[in-house]
């Protein structure tokens, strides 16, 4: 009975101060998981897959430039169209229209804990642009993770993604088939084959790849926050790599 009568005030504690601890621990979470993160690797190296598990696991944003022209192409905007012109043809998008539309997504509400750039940047200047204006805010990018993936595993991999254009969830038809075959598990559309995953198309991304985003990985090098991990392994394999690199 003695007891009952110390638990008694300090359960009224509890439930008067509830939502106070609960802010607490919020916080100290948020400020433990508070982390900017750069996806590098050639395309389809699963940037996509890993930056999503990183996503989910820290709590932050997942933010693809392809995702976002995708979404745009599919509604048909203005946006979309300019954006449709350089894709299919496996060419980046003009840095000055890319830049503006990332540095918008990076300024909302819930990147303030961070996030994962997945396909951002992909050229000298993105890079440039994108470290001026986190300076001006005191703030910096954590890490470049480097998806490393040899050309060779890249087309059969290109030819066997299946993609969700309205949720952005992507398959493949032996690594991570749907449940139900060419339905999205997540939202239920139907699942394509990107535009611009045709064979043809796949090398020019590879050849742009190499010319124009490949410059990056000694970019951040130089920097100190360049981390490199096997992409040839099982996905899972190459999250736990992404783990122990980010704690
Ligand atoms: P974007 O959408 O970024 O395409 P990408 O870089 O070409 O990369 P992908 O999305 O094709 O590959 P990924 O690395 O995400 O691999 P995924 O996880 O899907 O950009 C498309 C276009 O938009 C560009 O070409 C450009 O035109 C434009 N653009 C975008 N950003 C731009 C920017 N900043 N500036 C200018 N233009 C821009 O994996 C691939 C496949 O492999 C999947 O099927 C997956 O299931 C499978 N897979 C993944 N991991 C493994 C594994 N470990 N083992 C076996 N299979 C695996
Ligand atoms: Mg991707």
């Amino acid at each position: 009975e003695v007891q009952g009568k110390r638990l008694l005030p300090l359960c009224l504690y509890i439930a008067v101060f509830k939502n106070t601890f609960l802010d607490f621990f919020t916080m100290q979470k948020g400020m433990v998981n508070s982390m900017k993160v750069i996806m590098l690797g050639a395309p389809g190296a699963g940037k996509g897959t890993q930056a999503k598990m990183i996503a989910e696991k820290y709590g932050v944003p997942h933010i693809s430039t392809g995702d976002i022209f995708r979404a745009n192409i599919k509604e048909g905007t203005e946006l979309g169209m300019e954006a449709k012109k350089y894709m299919d043809q496996g060419q980046l998008v003009p840095d000055e229209l890319t830049v503006r539309i990332l540095l918008d997504r990076v300024a909302k509400d819930d990147c303030k804990n961070g996030y994962v750039l997945d396909g951002f940047p992909r050229t000298i200047p993105q890079a440039e642009v994108l470290d001026k204006a986190l300076s001006e805010i005191n703030d910096k990018i954590d890490y470049a993770i480097n998806v490393d993936v040899p050309d060779e595993n890249i087309i059969n991999r290109m030819g066997g993604r299946r993609a969700c254009l309205s949720c952005g969830a992507t398959y493949h038809m032996v690594h991570i088939p749907p449940k139900k075959e060419g339905i999205c598990d997540v939202c239920g559309q139907p699942l394509v084959l990107r535009d611009d995953d045709k064979p043809e198309t796949v090398k020019n991304r590879l050849d742009v790849y190499h010319k124009q985003t490949q410059p990056l990985i000694d970019f951040y090098n130089a920097k100190g926050i360049l981390k490199s991990v096997d992409g040839t392994v099982d996905m899972k394999d190459v999250f736990a790599a992404i783990v122990a690199i980010l704690g």
